[in-house]
């Protein structure tokens, strides 16, 4: 028997979302996403064999995207999220391009409630080396306020102290420090963490930048895009159980399990591992 649309949209709205990042980091954002649509299930790559992607040009980082939608199509997945800023900075019109699978990325909603927040105008930045040499965050909040100041600041090598485990030691916080002061020079009142790991280190921006800066955690507004997406497309899953979460990660698996739980701030237990000829199979430089 021939299966009708309605048939094949209520299939289409029981596969998991896709989800991906260079490692560990953007299970902040699928922690936000499992909160906020309990119902769904989840696909996450983590690229941990090739972290860090905040060092990699746009070039490679754009093949990498490819490489792991690709995959993520072919699971298959009915929405893919690119869960990192400076995946998304260098390659989602590319990629939205590519793919059938609708994709979102996370630069946006994280531009639009800095922008909805900011009083005076004037909006930080802390991101990755790639992100802010895409310019993809001043673009961003120029299309919604061409006057707003966007003052970024690169924060080179943070990333390996948060991947390692490291969120309070002196030295990390002697980075942080180094990070903040010229940014909090240039007087923002409101501070995007435009990049995954950052939002684990909130207390301590939040100290070195003063009371009176709003720091935006992006992750919350993406969940929201992700939930106004499924719904402007009928694609939420029916039922009322709860939605599953499963891993693939490029690196060990066992390294991906007992440091995941923690970025995840819930359990690991589906991680398979996803070698990279696979991926180069799939798309090749
Ligand atoms: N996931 C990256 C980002 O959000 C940070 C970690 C890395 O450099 O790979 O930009």
């Amino acid at each position: 028997m021939a299966t009708s649309p309605a048939d094949n949209l209520l299939e289409l709205a029981a596969l998991p979302i896709g989800m991906f990042d260079s490692g560990m980091g953007g299970l902040t954002v699928l922690h936000e996403c499992l909160v906020q649509l309990p119902g769904e299930h989840f696909a996450y790559v983590g690229d941990t064999s090739r972290f860090p992607y905040g060092e990699k040009s746009r070039e490679e980082l754009q093949l990498y995207s490819r490489q792991i939608s690709a995959f993520l199509e072919s699971v298959p997945c009915k929405l893919i999220v690119v869960a990192c800023y400076s995946a998304t900075s260098a390659a989602l019109p590319v990629l939205q391009e590519e793919f059938e699978t609708p994709i979102i990325g996370v630069v946006i909603p994280g531009a639009r409630a800095a922008v909805e927040t900011s009083r005076y105008r004037r909006i930080g930045v802390l991101a990755t080396e790639a992100t802010v040499a895409s310019g993809a965050y001043p673009r961003a909040i120029h299309a919604l306020d061409s006057g707003a100041e966007v003052i970024q600041q690169a924060c080179p090598g943070l990333v390996d102290y948060i991947e390692a485990g490291d969120v309070a030691s002196q030295e990390l916080a002697d980075a942080v420090r180094g990070f903040t002061e010229p940014l909090k020079a240039r007087r923002p009142d409101v501070v995007i963490m435009g990049c995954t790991h950052y939002p684990l280190i909130g207390p301590m921006l939040q100290r070195f930048l003063g009371r009176d800066v709003t720091l935006i955690n992006p992750a919350a507004e993406i969940a929201r895009e992700v939930e106004a997406m499924l719904t402007r497309q009928g694609l939420e899953r029916p039922g009322e159980d709860v939605g599953s979460y499963r891993f693939y990660t490029t690196g060990d698996v066992d390294r991906f399990r007992s440091t995941g739980a923690r970025f995840l701030q819930m359990p690991l237990t589906r991680v398979r591992a996803l070698p990279l000829e696979r991926l180069g199979d799939l798309v090749r430089p």
